[in-house]
């Protein structure tokens, strides 16, 4: 199977009933991205093909051939840390970490959504132009990434700070 992975040429072997995840933690050594439940439920091991998050516990490696994925260990570049790990940082949004490489490919991707005005469960006006993420946007479209040690309140403020240009307090106190 052939892949980009964070922007690098991929060719590996591997059984066709491979999970993507799998291939990535077992294959290619990749460990970032986290088997949490392994069917589909956590988020934990959300990646990107071609800028769209999936979770890759639920995706054959092989129907992905050719296509460019992004782990966690692709989010960084040469200026270091990607301005949203920054914030994770800045604002406590973690505590064991397991969920946090999943909850930055995710919301890396839901900011793209927004940006592409695609509407979400709580989106009130489906005909507006422009999408505003704020709070219950924000908490909805990141309801798929579960975090058992609950530091929602840093995740929440950190994908703000860094995609919606809030305050953080406002999501600190909500
Ligand atoms: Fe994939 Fe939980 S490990 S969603
Ligand atoms: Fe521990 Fe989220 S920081 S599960």
């Amino acid at each position: 199977m052939q892949f980009t992975i964070n922007d690098r040429p991929v060719e590996v072997e591997a059984d066709v009933r491979t999970s993507l995840l799998d291939l990535l933690r077992d294959h290619l050594g990749l460990p970032g991205s986290k088997k949490g439940c392994n069917q589909g439920a956590c988020g934990a091991c959300t990646v990107l093909v071609d800028g769209e998050r999936i979770n890759a516990c639920l995706a054959l490696a092989v129907q992905y051939q050719g296509r460019s994925i992004t782990t966690v260990e692709g989010l960084s570049g040469a200026e270091g840390l990607h301005p949203l790990q920054r914030a994770f940082i800045e604002h406590d949004g973690f505590q064991c970490g397991y969920c946090t490489p999943g909850q930055l490919c995710s919301a890396v991707a839901m900011a793209g959504e927004v940006e592409r005005g695609i509407p979400s469960h709580v989106t009130a006006d489906l005909t507006a132009g422009t999408i505003v993420l704020d709070h219950d946007e924000l908490r909805e479209r990141m309801s798929g990434n579960l975090c058992r040690c609950g530091a929602y309140n840093g995740i929440v403020a950190a994908i703000a700070e860094t995609f919606a240009r809030q305050p953080a307090q406002r999501e600190q106190a909500a």
